[in-house]
């Protein structure tokens, strides 16, 4: 189950399709980025050059000569170039920083300082990107309107404010032009990584070009923000089919949630690691983030749809002792046949032995007959590599596991049966790995077998385990994931019904 697989699996798991949910399901629209003009696009790329040479010359330089370079060199040095360029680039030193299942924790910790771009937006733009979005004087649309953003990030800003019939909002607006700007950078990106990564023996940079279309992808939907509208009213909704009532998501304003302006219900709270605040509210915030591990679950497992970034700046502890959830703009969707693996492998977990032929079929259509034949193994000992790998994640406590392991790269299974073999450390050499990685790609290409194409709900997931994998550790090191078997039992049993739509 590599981060970058499409998935052909024929699954015969009839006992975890029961379960899945019936009704309508989450509705997601990508805009179609504008097309640039060739000069913005040789502009930008002039500039990418430029950057590109200042940082990662030196290194290019000593890779040529064979010199080893260490990947977290490369990092460091593509994490400056990017702090560099800004716009889009942040957002993608900031997806490589959440994705160390793809990239080695070595490379995404380097990443996750990527400084965010943030340029404040003129007060006089906000107001009529307001105004321009639904068509009335910002005196009319609210009583009050704060000026200087709560927050401010690479896409957008957001504000708070008051409605005419007193309630507070937030309210989200994406910058001007921003559409436009991805749109060049992403042009850019595509030629330069796709060059730096087929010329230069630098392994961090293979995952780069199907990384980008992924980028792409989340951007045309995170650029409408009626995606995230729809999106908060959906999981409100099955949080009250799924009675987890100690969440709290912002609701869309009606009539005020527009493609570049959004409204939603202010959340009062503060960020789930401002741990000292916390305390000085006297709430216990374990058993909330348990609630919260426990819905995140619940949803994939029961609908295939889940957030797909919950960072400690998107969850709130809220004054009312809630746990809030935020910035519902990327959502992870399983196509049926990886809601099905990911069942199998919870109930692999809680006990099912037949579970694990499942999960290994699927990882094996993910990653094609050519994993199993480097690592000449029977399907009896896959099986066994797999379970080993993620039996343990679910039993032992939280403080003691790494979620992400949960992902196999094939440089994890490789790692796993290589243990103790001679030609092990060699592997881990960085011009090597990168070789016998690109080798495997070109195999699985001629074979036709593995797409090089995205699976952006596989590193979505891969990104929650990290997250839940540090939010445990702080908050429930001695607990389980599967602390609750009750509760996971009853997920697995019965389908969760959405009856009605609750969105447009
Ligand atoms: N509904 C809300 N209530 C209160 N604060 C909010 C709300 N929505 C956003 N914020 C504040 O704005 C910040 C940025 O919003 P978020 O939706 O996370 O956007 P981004 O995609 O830029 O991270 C949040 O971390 C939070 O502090
Ligand atoms: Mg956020």
């Amino acid at each position: 189950m590599t981060a970058t697989a499409t998935v052909p699996a024929e699954l015969d798991a009839p006992a975890a399709a029961n379960a899945l949910s019936t009704g309508p399901k989450l509705v997601i629209r990508s805009i179609t980025l504008p097309t640039p003009t060739k000069s913005d696009v040789r502009r930008r790329l002039r500039q990418a050059v430029r950057v590109t040479a200042r940082r990662l010359g030196p290194l290019f330089g000593l890779a040529a000569r064979r010199q080893p370079v260490s990947n977290a060199e490369i990092a460091e040095a593509l994490r400056k170039m990017f702090d560099d360029m800004g716009g889009t680039f942040s957002k993608f030193g900031q997806l490589i920083g959440s994705a160390p299942s793809l990239f080695g924790d070595d490379v995404a910790g380097a990443f996750r300082s990527t400084l965010d771009d943030v340029v404040p937006i003129p007060f006089h733009d906000v107001k009529l990107a307001v105004e321009d979005e639904f068509g009335l004087p910002m005196s009319q649309l609210f009583s009050a309107f704060d000026e200087e953003p709560i927050a401010a990030a690479s896409l957008a800003a957001v504000h708070r404010a008051v409605l005419p019939d007193g309630r507070v909002v937030a309210v989200k607006v994406l910058r001007p032009g921003i559409e436009y700007k991805m749109a060049v950078d992403l042009a850019v990106m595509h030629p330069l990584f796709d060059f730096l990564g087929h010329q230069v023996a630098i392994g961090v940079l293979g995952e780069f070009p199907a990384l980008i279309s992924g980028l792409q992808e989340q951007l045309s939907e995170e650029l409408d923000l009626r995606n995230e509208a729809r999106s908060m009213r959906w999981f409100e909704h099955l949080c009250q089919v799924l009675e987890l009532d100690r969440l709290e998501i912002p609701l869309p304003i009606d009539g005020y949630a527009g493609k570049r302006v959004l409204a939603m219900t202010f959340v009062d709270g503060v960020p789930v690691d401002d741990v000292e605040a916390i305390a000085a509210q006297g709430v216990d915030p374990a058993p909330l983030v348990q609630d919260c591990v426990k819905a995140w679950f619940a949803s994939a497992l029961c609908t295939g749809a889940f957030h797909g970034d919950v960072h400690a700046g998107n969850v709130m502890i809220t004054t009312d002792g809630k746990l809030g959830v935020l910035d519902w703009g990327i959502v992870g969707r399983f196509d049926a046949d990886t809601q099905i693996f990911f069942r199998r492998v919870i109930e692999g977990a809680m006990g099912d032995e037949s579970a694990w032929v499942d999960v290994w079929k699927y990882a094996e259509a993910a990653s094609g007959p050519g994993l199993q034949e480097s690592l000449g193994l029977t399907d009896e000992q896959m099986i066994t590599v797999v379970r080993m790998q993620v039996e343990p994640i679910f039993h032992r406590p939280f403080g003691e596991v790494k979620l992400s392991d949960m992902i196999m790269t094939t440089e994890t299974m490789r790692d796993m049966v290589g243990a103790g073999d001679s030609d092990a450390p060699q592997r881990r050499n960085p011009y090597q790995r990168w070789r016998s990685e690109r080798q495997f790609r070109r195999d699985q290409r001629d074979s036709g077998v593995r797409e090089t194409s995205f699976d952006r709900s596989m590193f979505l997931l891969g990104k929650q385990l990290v997250y839940f994998e540090r939010y445990g550790r702080l908050f429930l090191p001695d607990t389980p994931l599967l602390w609750d078997r009750s509760a996971f039992e009853r997920l697995l049993a019965e389908p969760v019904v959405i009856a009605e739509v609750p969105f447009e």
